[in-house]
């Protein structure tokens, strides 16, 4: 008769800090450098309070939607709350970014890469890390990590809202309906940014969670299968949306600055 031993009460002592033989400093230092870099672009970008909106094609940057300030313009669609004063002290787009960035925050892909290259906590699987003691996600500060269904519902409404900055793009130098590279290039964005949206394991979850029984639930069982096909890619998506977010931004800002002239295929 066998015996079944009882789980080991202690992690195994190993000397060494790891015994991966591969390149596995890569990733993290990659992903930090990436994300630094990310990250100075767009707070100098998103306090910068000039060069984001193109008047004759009605190009807006995602960084600067909504628009709130005084100084936005015709590109305020849902009214000026802002002061002009506060220009570079608080973003146009003061009530979307701070979600945006919880929601990017509290992502599960977003933690895996963070955690890895700016906690070290690990720094890759299989290397120990640095810390002392790990709480999990469930105490303070960590436990904030659960509010991302929350953050989910905001990115989604803004994504909305940047769909009808797309739509609006496509206007014409002589009004009516136009098409320029700006055009296709915020349309782009805005496709991606849905992908990684609905590509959230919260919306994975909103769709398809709680159910005990699919058969019961056709539509939302179909539903719940697309979105898992692109919740396996979640993770590029993520990374894409951050390149495509600059992208639509820094050709906004060259534009609205008269460093180049739109590429026009259409009025
Ligand atoms: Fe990444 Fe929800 S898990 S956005």
């Amino acid at each position: 008769m066998s015996t079944v031993e009882a789980p080991a009460k202690a992690r195994a002592q190993i000397k060494e800090r790891t015994l991966r033989k591969d390149d596995w400093r890569l990733y993290p230092i990659l992903t930090f450098v990436f994300f630094t870099a990310w990250v100075v672009y767009a707070t100098v970008r998103a306090f910068w309070g000039s060069a984001f909106f193109v008047e004759e094609y009605h190009y807006l940057t995602p960084f600067y939607s909504p628009c709130f300030n005084e100084l936005c313009g015709p590109a305020a669609e849902f009214g000026t709350f802002l002061p002009a004063g506060t220009r570079g002290w608080i973003p146009f787009a003061a009530i979307s970014l701070p979600f945006l960035l919880l929601f990017r925050l509290t992502c599960y892909y977003y933690r895996k890469a963070y955690y890895r290259s700016f906690w070290l906590s690990p720094p890759a699987c299989a290397v120990a890390e640095p810390h002392k003691k790990y709480s999990g996600e469930r105490r303070f500060p960590l436990i904030g990590q659960n509010l991302h269904r929350y953050f989910w519902l905001a990115a989604a409404l803004i994504s909305i809202v940047n769909t009808y900055d797309a739509i609006l793009a496509f206007h014409g130098k002589d009004g009516g309906f136009g098409i320029g590279l700006g055009s296709l290039i915020l349309t782009a964005n805005v496709i991606l940014l849905w992908l990684y949206t609905l590509s959230c394991h919260s919306c994975r979850h909103v769709v398809g969670g709680r159910l005990k029984n699919f058969s019961k639930h056709p539509v939302r069982y179909w539903m719940w299968g697309q979105i898992s096909k692109l919740n396996a890619r979640h993770g590029q998506y993520a990374l894409i949306t951050l390149v495509s977010l600059v992208v639509a931004d820094f050709y906004v800002m060259l534009v609205a600055s008269e460093t180049i002239s739109d590429l026009r295929f259409f009025n």
